[in-house]
């Protein structure tokens, strides 16, 4: 059955670019909003910070998802751009992107020849793989393309989800890969993401996390495998890759920050989504019109659904698909219905995932709109 039922996409591009030109305070709500200046300034200063350090800055794209902010990330010097899935590599590649990672492993027929076909388009490809599997299947497509791509063997330094667990395992997928067409392997990578919470945990995590690269680059460098590029890093860990042997960083969140990463620098966070009070009928409560539709169900380790700027004591506790519970019951002075609150989203990343586009607000007035072209690309 065909149908000519614009997506939801369309409907809320339309919706969002009649917001253009109106003050952030008249917007229709619930939408996510970004603070240009905000967003400019984290860009800025991680830029900065690995500029300093000589590291080459390959921002994690699944944090925005948008054209707009990575080829601004490339115009502030970053290296390439990574991604998890192969449609988001493609989005970026219709961007422009010349340089992009794929930190991820490919596996089947069907993204095997989209990647080649990347490759073969002249994007300079690179792809992290903790297996020969997905590497062998992509070696046979960019052969049949006549295009080449880099490999990293990925090491996983302690969240146990995927990497390579020794320096030994890492070597010995490395030979094996050097045996196949069409592909060199150039390094290894790792994405500490089990150091969140405690600066000071972190900055000890991190000598370990150092420790395995360290001792795989130089197994690696023992037998001849090239090790050039040591691709790592996360956002809570960002600020002391100088320390480590890590020559290529992969933030993501920094860009916008959330209410996980930021510690206590809320309001550095650069995304908020605006609700607007929509019944105070419950004694001690307020509902806000936005639930995990439009912000995530991700958690906290301190409980709550996100922060409520300029109310620190009201508590939004609960969330159900479109509505969410703040309580108000500790305030003297409360949020009543028709206020509009902003709310600093738990987790950045899953939440602009659920948003085809984002208010670019500039000076409290919306700029235009951001479109988060490969919201939803998981494949
Ligand atoms: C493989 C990989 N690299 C880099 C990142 C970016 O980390 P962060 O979100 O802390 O910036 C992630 C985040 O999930 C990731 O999965």
């Amino acid at each position: 059955m065909s149908t000519s039922i614009r997506t939801g996409a369309d409907r809320t591009l339309e919706l969002l670019a009649l917001q253009v030109g109106r003050p952030l305070s008249e917007v229709e709500t619930p939408v996510a909003v970004v603070d240009l200046d905000l967003l400019e300034a984290n860009l800025q200063d991680l830029q900065t910070y690995v500029d300093g350090h000589g590291i080459a800055l390959w921002p994690h794209t699944k944090t925005h998802k948008s054209p707009e902010i990575g080829l601004r990330q490339l115009e502030l010097g970053a290296g390439g751009l990574t991604v998890a899935k192969t449609g988001e590599a493609e989005v970026f590649q219709e961007a422009g992107a010349s340089r992009i990672l794929v930190h991820y492993p490919p596996f089947g027929t069907d993204k095997w020849e989209r990647l080649a076909r990347i490759a073969a388009e002249g994007v300079e490809l690179t792809v992290a793989v903790d297996s020969l599997a997905p590497a062998a299947g992509l070696a046979a497509a960019l052969a049949r393309h006549g295009a080449r791509a880099t490999l990293l063997v990925e090491l996983d330094v302690g969240l146990h989800r995927t990497g390579q667990t020794t320096a030994a395992a890492a070597l010995a997928l490395a030979q094996s890969l050097s045996q196949l067409p069409a592909v060199d392997v150039v390094g290894i990578s790792c994405y500490p993401g089990h150091l969140q919470g405690d600066p000071a945990a972190i900055r000890r995590n991190v000598v370990a996390v150092d420790e395995l690269l360290r001792e795989t680059r130089d197994a690696f460098s023992a037998s001849g495998i090239r090790c050039d590029r040591i691709s790592g890093g996360s956002t809570p860990s960002r600020y002391l890759t100088h320390e480590t042997c890590v020559n290529e960083l992969r933030s993501g969140t920094y860009a916008f920050l959330d209410r996980v990463v930021s510690g206590d620098e809320l309001e550095k966070c650069a995304l908020r989504v605006v609700v607007t009070v929509v019944s105070d009928a419950v004694p001690g409560q307020i509902v806000v019109d936005a639930g995990s539709k439009t912000l995530t169900s991700d958690d906290h380790p301190d409980g709550g659904h996100g922060a409520i700027v300029g109310w620190p004591g009201a508590n939004l506790h609960t969330i159900n698909e479109e509505h969410g519970y703040v309580d108000v019951s500790s305030l003297a002075e409360r949020p009543a219905i028709g206020d509009q609150l902003q709310i600093i989203p738990n987790h950045a990343c899953g939440c602009v995932n659920l948003h085809d586009g984002l208010l670019a607000v500039r000076d409290g007035v919306v700029d235009h709109v951001i479109a988060v072209s490969a919201r939803g690309l998981v494949r």
